[in-house]
């Protein structure tokens, strides 16, 4: 069960196309996440799948069967917003409960299914709290049991941690994966944060107005992107693309070299450059290179601890078999 397919789908609001026809189908028990920048229509793609929004021609499939036409509580998907709406007056216990009460399930179902989600996700002493007294995390995870219970067929995730500060992003980023293997159900995940579709994803879909740019997994898309949108949109820091005479070298309209894959030198190497600004993080420290003459910045990783300071003139050297070419057309050239 989970098996989503897209054949030929398009969605207009008025006169404005924002998803052109679309196929892309989605395996059972993946984890796929829609990424791309604000506006390109990674939240109607899956209001669409969930079915708050029509599509404008096309199907849409679920384990084979049309759906295009089902409404939404009977498409056996269950959709994980970023506000999670719970009830506030009602215990933790209620709250998750609160779909199995409206199919009209006994009371020992009820218990059953309640007390299987709080163990999964770790709710089990807070059963008897009222929404105000968790924290954001703990209320993402009711939100997520309110779900599960319903056993569905697919979790659709709108950016669901977006509200939550940095570190319970990087917890809840973890437990989401490991909900995912413990239930294989097919999730549908939708972020704009790269580093959440890298660590989370089987399949990215990768975003641009409303045209897939590439679908693949996270390696896949890292070492091997189809144009220079995904080239510079999936890594972070992003990847360095270089135009001009240095691509012209490599018979290409753009080189495009990781800041990880290029050394630097305090003495010799292949460009020359001037430090900028240097971001210092402990593990890995970014060194903003300018002057080399390529392009306005090139950004480049290099250990925790070298020291090289604002001004200092470095040489860089960018690995040859990770460079990536791009032609006219964006198109990578292999
Ligand atoms: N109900 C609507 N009526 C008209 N246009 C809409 C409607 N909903 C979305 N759009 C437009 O469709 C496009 C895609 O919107 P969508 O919300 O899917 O983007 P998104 O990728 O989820 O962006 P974000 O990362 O900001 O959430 C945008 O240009 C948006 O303005
Ligand atoms: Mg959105």
């Amino acid at each position: 069960m989970g098996q989503i397919t897209l054949d030929k789908v398009t969605k207009k609001f008025g006169d404005v196309q924002v998803i052109p026809p679309l196929d892309l189908t989605i395996e059972e028990g993946e984890f796929v996440v829609f990424v791309g920048p604000s506006g390109c229509g990674k939240s109607t793609l899956l209001r669409l799948i969930a079915g708050l929004e029509d599509v404008s021609s096309g199907q849409i499939r679920i384990d084979g069967k049309d759906a295009t036409a089902i409404p939404p509580s009977k498409r056996g998907l269950a959709m994980v917003f970023q506000s999670y709406a719970l009830y506030p007056h009602m215990s933790v216990r209620k709250n998750i409960a609160f779909p199995l009460r409206m199919a009209g399930l006994s009371k020992e179902e009820q218990d059953k299914k309640v007390m299987a989600a709080a163990s999964v996700l770790n709710l089990t002493d807070y059963l008897e709290r009222k929404p105000g007294q968790l924290s954001g995390g703990q209320r993402q995870r009711v939100a997520i049991g309110r779900s599960i219970v319903r056993e569905p067929a697919a979790f659709l995730f709108d950016e669901p941690l977006s509200n939550l500060d940095a570190a319970l992003r990087v917890n809840m980023r973890l437990e989401i994966s490991e909900l995912h293997n413990s239930l294989k159900t097919t999730m549908i995940y939708v972020t704009h944060d790269q580093v959440e579709a890298m660590t989370m994803a089987d399949k990215i879909v990768v975003l641009r107005a409303g045209n897939i740019e590439q679908v693949g997994g996270p390696l896949e898309l890292y070492q091997r992107p189809r144009n220079t949108f995904v080239a510079g949109f999936i890594g972070s820091p992003k990847m360095n693309l270089i135009e001009g005479t240095e691509a012209a070298k490599h018979n290409a309209k753009t080189i495009g070299i990781r800041p990880e894959h290029i050394g630097i030198s305090p003495t010799e190497g292949t460009w020359k450059g001037r430090i900028g600004v240097s971001e210092h993080l402990g593990s890995d420290t970014f060194f903003h290179v300018h002057d080399t003459g390529l392009a306005d910045t090139i950004t480049v990783r290099a250990g925790g601890e070298v020291n090289l300071r604002h001004g200092n003139t470095i040489y860089l050297t960018p690995e040859a078999d990770k460079m990536h070419r791009f032609g006219a057309d964006g198109l990578r050239i292999d």
